[in-house]
């Protein structure tokens, strides 16, 4: 596991994260306008969706700095199947780094902590859709092309 830099730490996301997670993930995406009641609810909703006692079907994570900002995030929701004997699947959703804290393997450590996730979990394989010019970072996190992301846009 690669180390966070000093005074850095990781961890669930909480109903407080709100201001600062929506600036990170404009980095991603259009996010629209979310209220904090509503993301509360959210929130509510991700910690009471269990696949087993142990397991959260959704675990989204921040990486938070020594000041207490959170500057980079993600989310792996894990998918129970009925092939491989109700096995499960992890997908990894929603990567972003703060624009100027990229480039400090701040989603590297979001990587391999969400796929630890999966491993500890019982996942048989973890997978995401990612744009072209992303395909270098997530080699460099142990990922390997596999198949084509296809869409039917609402
Ligand atoms: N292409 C090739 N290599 C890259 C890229 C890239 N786009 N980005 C980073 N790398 C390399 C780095 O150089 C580094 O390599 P090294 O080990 O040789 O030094 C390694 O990957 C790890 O880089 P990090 O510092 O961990 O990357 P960073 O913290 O900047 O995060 C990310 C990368 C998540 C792509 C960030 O730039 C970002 O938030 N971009 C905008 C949002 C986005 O595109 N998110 C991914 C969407 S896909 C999804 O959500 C499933």
């Amino acid at each position: 596991m690669t180390s966070l830099p000093e005074g850095y730490t990781i961890r669930r996301v909480t109903e407080q994260d709100f201001h600062d997670l929506v600036e990170i993930l404009k980095v991603l995406t259009v996010v629209g306008n979310v209220t904090q009641t509503r993301f509360k609810e959210l929130v509510s909703y991700w910690n009471s969706c269990k696949v087993s006692e142990q397991v959260y079907q959704y675990n989204p994570m921040v990486i938070v700095d020594k000041t207490g900002r959170v500057v980079a995030t993600g989310n792996i929701f894990i998918e129970r199947k009925v092939i491989r004997n109700f096995g499960l699947c992890g997908h990894i959703e929603d990567i972003a780094v703060s624009k100027n804290e990229q480039g400090k393997n701040l989603g590297r450590i979001i990587i391999e902590k969400l796929t630890e996730i999966a491993k500890n979990s019982g996942c048989y394989k973890v997978i995401l859709d990612c744009d072209s010019k992303n395909i270098g970072f997530y080699e460099k996190c142990g990922y390997k092309r596999k198949g084509v992301q296809m869409e039917s846009r609402f």
